[in-house]
């Protein structure tokens, strides 16, 4: 007992800190790299009407379930499962956490580590007098050159795994307290920048006049799966995290209000670069070089673009780096509670492992780009298997857990913790859980991986 009260001394120090962590976690490179681009693939504000939508009705509720597995059990997503399901194949579901945990981290280190050179791109005028097809060029050149971005992913590796071996209070806490503001005044300093430029309202058009017609049944389901990524559910991130929340603090309330911020924030990046990108006259549609190749192009053409360019990457660098470091306190909970390894140790072996998978899933932009499984590279393919086959899994996993196994009287224990449960939420709250998100997510997942096919 007292080595287990030992392990669990860890804990977020103030209600802003669970807040800020927590959200810092779900705003990441999902909300401002990948929300746009998908949102001008799959037609604009139809595509955001559907995906708020499912934030509500599954993201909501599967990001409670989240909290209240972790805090109850108090544990890494592993033991979490041992301790409240003990002697079940459930822990199986922790162990698939903890495979898209160490998959998502090798790819996103990759494409962080683009935002650290863009930042340095953005700063030595890079962007400056280059044509569309230039700039295409450019990025294009750099993420196919074998070192360079490896060299900007394990920078940012190391910049993750600094702050995560210092612990929860002086580390994860403490870094998210001061990145989550510095992040909101970035984005509300480049929303004003967008929605004073000439020709703004058409981007504002786009992105907040639905027109239904254009959603196609591919793009509801990826509309759900996106849900998942940003929130950062599906592979116990979110549970990691409960079981460093007291049992003061309202897991409802905190749920709410990360969702909005998430949300939030995904729809203010939307502000901050439809607008831009309809007053130049560009594509919305143009797929994930929207940030790294369209974006450079509008800022060129900006009016203070060069101030806001070195703005904007410098945002894209802090959102991914508090949502990394929440997808590594994953595996080094695990580590550490379950294998008995210290944190430090821990995260320094997590962080290479992982680096490690980074760095092919970079060169397989380039040098290792001809070998390809299921005609995916190695980072499409993490992208694709973590994205559309764990995240979802995970999920439905983590809804019938907490709807079927633990039930309504474990639940309401929970929830009551640090707050008065209203009945008919936990009503709402339990059919959602329950029969909602398990039949939503069990369609995405059988399309994820093409056992149905809308599309
Ligand atoms: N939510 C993060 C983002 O939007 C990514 C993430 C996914 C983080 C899964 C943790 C777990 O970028």
């Amino acid at each position: 007992m007292s080595e287990v009260s030992s392990l669990k001394r860890e804990v977020f120090t103030s209600k802003f800190g669970v807040i800020a962590a927590a959200a810092g976690s779900a705003v990441g490179l999902g909300n401002i790299w990948k929300f746009p681009y998908i949102t001008g693939v799959y037609g604009g504000a139809a595509f955001l009407f559907v995906y708020l939508g499912f934030i509500v009705l599954i993201g909501l509720p599967v990001m409670l379930s989240e909290f209240i597995i972790g805090r109850k059990s108090g544990s890494n997503i592993f033991g979490a499962y041992k301790s409240l399901a003990p002697n079940s194949p459930w822990k199986l579901v922790g162990l698939l956490g903890l495979a898209a945990a160490g998959m998502i981290l090798a790819f996103y280190g990759v494409v962080a580590g683009w935002s650290i050179d863009y930042v340095v791109k953005a700063c030595s005028g890079s962007f400056m007098e280059k044509n569309p097809t230039e700039l295409s060029l450019m990025f294009t050149n750099f993420i196919q050159a074998p070192f360079t971005p490896v060299i900007y992913q394990l920078l940012f590796m190391i910049l993750t795994m600094a702050i995560v071996g210092v612990g929860i209070k002086d580390g994860i806490e403490k870094y998210a307290k001061i990145l989550m503001p510095l992040l909101v005044v970035l984005i509300i300093v480049l929303d004003i920048r967008a929605i004073t430029l000439d020709g703004a309202g058409e981007g504002l058009k786009f992105l907040f006049h639905p027109d239904f017609s254009k959603l196609t049944a591919e793009g509801v389901l990826s509309a759900l799966g996106h849900a998942f990524f940003s929130l950062s559910l599906g592979m116990g991130t979110l549970v990691t995290y409960g079981a460093y929340i007291d049992s003061s603090n309202n897991l409802a309330k905190t749920a709410v209000q990360v969702t909005v911020a998430d949300t939030l924030i995904a729809i203010l990046a939307g502000v901050a670069i439809f607008p831009a990108v309809f007053a130049f006259g560009i594509e919305p549609s143009s797929g994930p070089g929207l940030v790294f190749i369209t974006l450079p192009n509008v800022f060129q053409q900006m009016p203070g673009g060069f101030f806001f360019s070195i703005l904007f990457f410098l945002l894209l660098t802090v959102a991914a780096l508090t949502s990394s470091i929440s997808i590594l306190e994953v595996v080094v909970a695990y580590f550490k509670e379950e294998l008995k390894i210290q944190r430090k140790l821990a995260t320094i072996i997590s962080t290479v492992i992982i680096s490690i998978i980074g760095i092919f899933c970079s060169l397989s932009m380039g040098i290792l780009e001809e070998h390809k499984l299921f005609d995916l590279n190695f980072f499409d393919l993490l992208d694709w298997v973590s994205a559309n086959m764990l995240l979802p899994l995970g999920g439905l996993f983590i809804s019938l857990f907490v709807g079927w196994y633990l039930g309504k009287d474990k639940v309401k224990e929970e929830l009551s913790k640090g707050s008065v449960v209203v009945k008919y939420l936990l009503s709402v709250f339990i059919f959602l859980i329950r029969y909602v998100a398990p039949v939503a997510i069990a369609i995405v997942f059988l399309n994820g991986i093409g056992i149905i096919n809308f599309a």
